[in-house]
């Protein structure tokens, strides 16, 4: 007979936080975020930890090299989308382990046979005003010119002008060797009185820029994620259709951690994609994999050897899941129903396999939510999507700008391999939606105010760690109308601009 789960299951938005007591050191500049990624035993450290709980979803819309490099400089990691060429993934990652604080890859760029109307169009877009010129269009192509604003007026030049009759030529051009230090990079910058200097290897290609209005924010920020070599911590995406040449590929381009990305993990084929890793790799390679919603499927994973799991069908803000295949849970429950089993396997078995929160994060507060349930750390997608990092265009819809977010598994992102259940390669429907979300500018910014959210919450429960706050937690479910009585209500708001009275 079926079996029925006693109670509904249930989201986010449906719990509260009652605030426990806070000492006087209970202050949010004493919280620390760190978290563990993969597994330990008893006893011993986690190989992998982060210093806050967040990771950016395994999806194109999210996690580029940009998001890469942006998110590990804030402590956290991001997963670099698998549904590309096995290569074009490596590069990506390649891209961020070889990313120099200061030295930034040019994603502004063009090929001499574009014009002034493309210049215009990828300022607009960018919002970048330096461009470099490249044989390939390309931020490594081989070095043609560079395109400032100071290279042309809009008001006096045709449109279709080619970049090649307006743009400073290499041969100009002030540069710099690969190898240049960041300080004599800025010491050039400041000879030459330039707004930014390319860094061109022996054979003419562009490597990097370093700008001069940079030059204060690096100063290195306290949280950033760095492997032993003192290279930026990145993951990436794999499939259980691939691995074999895609992990090698992934291992071999820097990756630190890997993860199974798939709408359903409780199958074989995650099964046999973690054997083949532990054979050819032991425990050098670490990979987490899911998803799950209940305890059954974190067991499964966890026997089967993934570093961490993933939780979460169903619920991420552009999927469709739920509605073409009645599968899924309230992603509060199957949090707290995974949360409750990976203790029980951690007594039993002495090894604590960390979980991920995946989907569904909505409000800021939603973070502190699935921490104090039992998740170690979250991943996100729409959140990553509305900054500049993320790989999208930034588009401006009905006076206010947007960035494009759609799903893995809508036929925008052809990622038939996530819902591959062994059958025909292909998607034979929809499971994903494609979408705006309101940019959200920079995401050291955004992470700065969701962040210092967290650690205030936290301290209102009177934890000033992770596992604190699960130990102290009081958690309540609020009725509908408790859910009006915590918005502003019965007063009328006096800005009711764009943004002006959102909460997020
Ligand atoms: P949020 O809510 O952060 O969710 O935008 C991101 C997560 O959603 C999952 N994902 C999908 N699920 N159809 C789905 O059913 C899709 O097209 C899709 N694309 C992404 C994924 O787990 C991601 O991390």
């Amino acid at each position: 007979m079926a079996y029925f789960f006693s109670e509904p299951s249930r989201t986010f938005s449906e719990y509260l936080l009652v605030p426990g007591y806070s000492s006087a050191e209970c202050i949010p500049a004493n919280v620390s975020l760190k978290t563990p990624v993969v597994k330990y035993r008893r006893g011993e450290e986690p190989a992998l930890t982060m210093n806050v709980p967040m990771v950016s979803a395994v999806m194109q819309a999210v996690s580029g090299e940009q998001m890469g490099i942006a998110l590990a400089k804030e402590g956290g990691i991001a997963f670099i989308y698998v549904s590309q060429p096995i290569e074009q993934q490596a590069e990506m990652v390649r891209k961020v382990k070889n990313y120099k604080a200061g030295f930034v890859i040019s994603d502004s760029n063009l090929r001499l046979g574009d014009t002034l109307a493309d210049v215009l169009a990828l300022k607009e877009r960018t919002g970048h005003s330096t461009m470099a010129v490249t044989d390939d269009g390309t931020g490594t192509g081989r070095l043609l010119g560079l395109v400032t604003s100071r290279d042309y007026r809009v008001s006096r030049m045709d449109p279709s002008t080619p970049v090649s009759q307006f743009m400073t030529p290499a041969e100009k051009i002030v540069s710099a060797p690969e190898g240049t230090s960041l300080k004599a990079a800025n010491d050039i910058i400041w000879d030459h009185k330039l707004n930014a200097l390319p860094i061109v290897s022996d054979d003419g290609h562009l490597v990097s820029f370093v700008f001069r209005k940079d030059y204060d924010s690096h100063k290195g920020n306290p949280l950033e994620l760095l492997d032993s070599q003192k290279r930026y911590v990145v993951g990436a995406g794999i499939n259980s259709r691939d691995y074999e040449d895609r992990v090698p590929a992934l291992v071999e381009a820097g990756a630190d951690v890997l993860v199974i990305d798939s709408s359903e993990g409780y199958s074989e084929w995650q099964k046999r994609t973690l054997a083949w890793i532990r054979s050819r790799y032991g425990d050098t390679v670490k990979v987490g994999a899911g998803n799950v919603v209940d305890g059954e499927g974190f067991r499964f994973l966890a026997d089967c050897g993934a570093d961490f799991v993933k939780v979460g069908i169903g619920g991420g803000s552009i999927c469709i899941t739920r509605e073409t295949k009645g599968i899924g849970r309230g992603q509060a429950t199957a949090v707290i129903d995974v949360a409750a089993e990976r203790d029980k396997y951690f007594e039993e078995t002495g090894v604590y396999v960390p979980i991920c929160a995946d989907g569904g994060i909505v409000q800021d507060y939603h973070i502190t939510l699935a921490l104090a349930m039992g998740a170690d750390f979250c991943m996100l997608g729409r959140y990553f999507s509305r900054f500049d990092e993320s790989p999208t265009s930034k588009v401006l819809i009905g006076g206010s700008y947007m960035k494009e977010y759609w799903g893995e598994g809508s036929a925008r992102a052809r990622n038939w391999q996530r819902y591959d259940l062994g059958g025909a390669a292909k998607l034979s429907f929809e499971e994903g939606v494609d979408s705006y979300v309101p940019y959200a500018g920079k995401l050291s910014d955004g992470m700065a105010t969701t962040l210092a959210k967290v650690r205030s919450t936290m301290c209102n429960c009177g934890a000033l760690t992770i596992p604190e706050l699960r130990e102290k937690a009081k958690l309540t479910l609020v009725s509908s109308v408790s859910i009006v009585e915590g918005g502003a209500h019965d007063v009328l708001l006096k800005d009711t601009t764009a943004g002006g009275n959102q909460r997020s």
